[in-house]
C-alpha cells in the first residue's frame, strides 16, 4: 500500500520554542519514524510575508533558523521532505487559479483569519491586505499541490483546512475530479502556556523557552515564571494548580518528582526558588540533545543548505505533476 502523504509547515517568523515542540514537532518526528507516511514539511516563507511584508530580512533569516530547529528535534531529510515554499512556483500559480473559487466574504468569515486580523491592527490599520485576507487560498495550494495530504494541525488551523476542502470541491465540480481533498488530523498534542501563564507561548509575548536557548537563558526564564501569587512567604502553603512552575514540572519532570513537588508546595515545605531550580535543571536536561544537534548543524551551513535544496527539488517534482493535471482540467494545456 502506498504511504499516505502528510503535509504540514510553519511560518518562518522566529526560532521554534517548546510550545512548538509539544504542539507539533514531537508528533511530526513520531509520524516520520513510524515509517507509515510520506511526510512533507514546508517552510512557509510566502505566508510569513503576508504579515511581514515590511520585514524581508526577518523572514529570510528565519528560514534557516526553523530548518535548524527541525533538524535538531530529529526530523531527517532522508525521511521527511522539507522545502521552501517560495521556491515552488506551482504553488503560487495554483493560488491564482483558486482565487476565482472563493469569495471575499467567505474569507472574511474565516475564523482563523478573523482572529489574526484583529490581532494585527497595528500592521493593517483599518484595512487588511489582499494577500493576508487570501492566505487561506495559498494554504489550500500548499496542501493540494502535494495530493492526498493528511494535515496534522492544531484546532486553530481547522478553519483553514475546511476552506481548502471547499476549494477542492468547487474545483472538482467545475473542472472535473482532479484535486484530492485533504483530511485534517487533529493532533492530541497540547498547546503549552507561556511562562507568564498566558494561554499561548509566543515570541511577541516574551514568554517562551526556545529549543536553542542556552542553559543560562533557560534558568533565567524559569526564575521569572509566574507562581501562586498568594504565596508570599517561603513556608506559606501554596497552590500548585495556579503555578506555572508546577505546570512545567508536569511536562519535564519525572512523575514521582512532580508529585513530590506539589505535595511539598501544598504543605508549605518547599520554597519556589528551589522548585524553580529543579525545574530548570530538568528542562535543560531534556533540551540538551536537541541543543547539541542544533550546534552540530549550525557549524555546517553548507550541509543545511544542501538539505534544503534537495528537499525543495523533490517537492517541486511532485508539485509539477499536480500542475499538469490541473492545467489539463482547466483547459490551459495549450501545446501539450
Ligand atoms: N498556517 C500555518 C501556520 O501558521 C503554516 C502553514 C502554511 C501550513 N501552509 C500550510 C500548515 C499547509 C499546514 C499545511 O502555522
Amino acid at each position: 500500500m502506498e504511504k499516505k502523504r502528510i503535509l504540514t509547515g510553519d511560518r518562518p517568523t522566529g526560532r521554534l520554542h517548546i510550545g512548538h515542540y509539544f504542539g507539533s514537532l514531537k508528533t511530526r518526528v513520531e509520524m516520520q519514524n513510524s515509517g507509515k507516511y510520506d511526510p512533507y514539511i514546508l517552510i512557509a516563507d510566502v505566508q510569513a510575508l503576508t504579515d511581514n511584508f515590511n520585514n524581508p530580512d526577518k523572514v529570510r533569516k528565519n528560514v534557516r533558523e526553523v530548518m535548524l530547529d527541525y533538524l535538531s528535534v530529529g526530523l531527517e531529510p532522508e525521511k521527511t521532505t522539507i522545502y521552501i515554499q517560495s521556491m515552488i512556483p506551482e504553488v503560487a500559480e495554483l493560488t491564482v487559479f483558486y482565487s476565482n473559487l472563493v469569495t471575499i466574504s467567505r474569507l472574511q468569515r474565516n475564523p482563523t483569519v478573523k482572529t489574526e486580523i484583529a490581532q494585527k491592527k497595528e500592521l493593517f490599520g483599518e484595512s487588511v491586505t489582499y494577500g493576508f485576507l487570501g492566505y487561506p487560498v495559498s494554504q489550500a495550494a500548499d496542501i493540494t499541490a502535494f495530493e492526498g495530504a493528511l494535515v496534522p494541525v492544531g484546532e486553530d488551523q481547522l478553519p483553514l483546512i475546511e476552506q481548502c476542502k471547499e476549494i477542492v470541491r468547487k474545483f472538482n465540480s467545475i473542472y472535473g475530479e482532479t484535486l484530492v481533498e485533504p483530511e485534517a488530523v487533529l493532533s492530541n498534542a497540547k498547546r503549552i502556556k507561556g511562562l507568564d501563564g498566558n494561554e499561548k507561548m509566543g515570541k511577541s509575548l516574551g514568554n517562551a523557552i526556545y529549543l536553542s536557548d542556552t542553559p543560562e537563558e533557560i534558568s533565567k526564564k524559569v526564575m521569572s515564571a509566574v507562581t501562586d501569587p498568594n504565596r508570599i512567604k517561603k513556608d506559606s502553603k501554596g497552590n500548585p494548580d495556579i503555578c506555572m512552575v508546577s505546570y512545567y514540572h508536569k511536562l519535564f519532570s519525572p512523575k514521582e518528582e512532580c508529585e513530590n513537588v506539589c505535595e511539598e508546595c501544598r504543605a508549605g515545605k518547599r520554597g519556589c526558588v528551589a522548585c524553580k531550580k529543579q525545574l530548570a535543571n530538568n528542562i535543560i536536561k531534556t533540551l540538551e540533545p536537541i541543543r547539541e544537534k542544533r550546534e552540530y548543524y549550525e557549524k555546517r551551513p553548507e550541509l543545511v543548505d544542501k538539505f534544503l535544496i534537495e528537499g525543495t527539488q523533490k517537492a517541486r517534482e511532485t508539485a509539477k505533476e499536480t500542475m499538469k493535471k490541473v492545467k489539463r482540467a482547466m483547459k490551459l494545456d495549450y501545446f501539450e
